[in-house]
């Protein structure tokens, strides 16, 4: 959107300047100590901005990991990255590790999404939960056309082939997704496993992942488990008979979808106690919280109290970064809203967790700009400023753009400028997109008209308030 045409001072009187672009270079880089002025390239600051306190560093005193849903496509885009970067100790592949996506074919394992979340978080030192390996649902076709030996032969071969492929990665991994009806019959779900091989599927799938990888913590991961109901006694139920037994479980994820309909239950603390109590860690593998505001962080906050209560509540995951890339994106169940913002969610977990709250954690404000040329006539072209926030949230930026003494600033959008009194300085600052999350990013262009100097402009550092 163009939002200013700027009669500069300069109007009409091309070439009349004196000052020439090394001095000015010069003047903008005396003005920032920290900043490189470069037309071309990227302007570093030096400013190291952490915030004092993040999710997965108030969980991490807590002796907990805070951990956030993750998709592999979302990974280039910069805010996604740096929030997830910033905020979270932990990830879960949202989509990248079910069968559908890693053997859509029988015996043909594709794991190039999955293996990019997990270098992703393996080389910043977040834990990667796995989910999931047997699970009725994204389940390939081929699957449920399997007779019944095959299909146990295949189930054990995918759990072996992932498992194997992931050793030593994964942190836990949800090894039964799901396997029991909603409501009050606390039977078992029908699916290909279930209606094959039986209720045995579950324990064999548990004792099929020991035997691979006898490092990951194996885990149970359902919906409507959350507090104390029909569906939740049937897990316990199987999940008390496994330790009577023996059968290898180590976890039981609570996926925790909460909206009005279904609130965060008044036994959700009881419930993972009693869980915990049967002698398996307890994890908060999915929560979201549809709604906004005070109710939604008072929801947040009450989820986050529960697990620190339980001693064996190792860890919570929000079931994505941003409302905009939310499953259910319309109800905003998530921390940060879809421009990265934190919201009283986020202040709420992070309080909860005993971390500094504030929308912003206390860090430092700072932001980088980069410049590229556009268009180009043979009269004018125009630049593009991209501005990134840095590790912490902004409200404010400030770039100078400063032009040879024959050129002059016919257009500007994206931005309010304002002009020294040569007309070749243009300090920038923002027309509405000032507030970024740490790592957001938001951009403003101008048209130069050449006057026969084709020179870049220098881009001063950026400023952040
Ligand atoms: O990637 C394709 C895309 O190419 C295509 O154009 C588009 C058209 O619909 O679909 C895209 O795939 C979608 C995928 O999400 C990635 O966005 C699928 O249709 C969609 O079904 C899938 O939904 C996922 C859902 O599980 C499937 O059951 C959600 O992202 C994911 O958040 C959700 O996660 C589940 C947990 O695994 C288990 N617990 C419940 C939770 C929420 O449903």
């Amino acid at each position: 959107m163009i939002s200013s045409t700027r009669p500069t001072p300069g109007d009409g009187r091309a070439g009349e300047g004196r000052t020439p672009l090394r001095a000015y270079a010069r003047r903008a880089l005396a003005l920032s100590v920290t900043g490189l002025l470069t037309a071309t390239g990227v302007v570093a600051l030096s400013g190291t901005a952490h915030a004092a306190s993040t999710l997965g560093e108030a969980a991490a005193a807590k002796g907990r990991y805070f951990g956030t849903a993750v998709a592999a496509n979302r990974l280039s885009e910069a805010p996604y990255a740096a929030t997830l970067n910033t905020e979270f100790n932990s990830a879960t592949p949202e989509n990248e590790m079910k069968w559908d996506a890693l053997e859509p074919s029988r015996g043909t394992f594709t794991y190039g999404a999955a293996d990019q979340i997990v270098s992703h978080a393996q080389s910043r030192g977040m834990k990667v939960r796995g989910h999931t390996l047997v699970w009725h649902s994204q389940l390939p076709g081929w699957v449920g056309a399997l007779g019944t030996a095959d299909l146990r032969t295949a189930m054990n071969n995918h759990i072996t082939q992932v498992m194997r492929h992931y050793q030593g990665k994964i942190h836990s991994w949800d090894v039964v997704n799901e396997a029991f009806q909603d409501g009050s019959s606390g039977a078992r779900r029908s699916s290909p496993f279930q209606d094959k091989l039986g209720n045995g599927f579950i324990e064999e799938s548990f004792r099929t992942a020991r035997a691979t990888d006898p490092a990951a913590k194996l885990c149970y991961n359902d919906y409507n488990t959350d507090g104390i109901n029909a569906k939740s006694n049937a897990v316990y139920a199987m999940v008390k008979d496994f330790k009577q037994r023996g059968v290898p479980i180590d976890c039981v994820g609570f996926q925790s979808h909460f909206n009005s309909n279904s609130p965060v239950p008044g036994d959700f603390q009881q419930n993972l106690q009693r869980f915990a109590d049967l002698g398996v860690d307890v994890q908060i593998t999915e929560l979201d919280i549809e709604g906004s505001g005070t109710a939604q962080a008072t929801s947040y906050g009450n989820v986050v109290r529960a697990c620190l209560a339980v001693t064996r509540c190792t860890g919570i995951t929000v079931w994505g970064v941003t409302d905009k890339y939310s499953w259910r994106a319309s109800g905003t169940p998530l921390l940060f809203d879809g421009n990265y913002n934190k919201k009283p969610a986020y202040d709420a977990v992070l309080t909860a967790l005993g971390g500094t709250s504030g929308g912003g954690g206390g860090g430092t404000r700072t932001c980088t700009v980069s410049y590229a040329k556009q268009e180009t006539w043979g009269d004018r072209y125009n630049g593009k400023v991209t501005v990134t926030a840095g590790s912490a949230p902004i409200s404010g930026w400030s770039v100078r753009v400063t032009i040879a003494s024959a050129q002059r600033i016919s257009t500007t959008w994206n931005g309010t400028p304002s002009w020294d009194s040569t007309g070749k300085v243009m300090t920038m600052t923002p027309a509405g997109n000032g507030s970024l999350a740490a790592g957001g990013t938001t951009s403003f262009g101008f048209t130069i008209m050449t006057n026969g100097n084709t020179a870049p402009p220098g881009i001063s550092a950026c400023t952040a308030s």
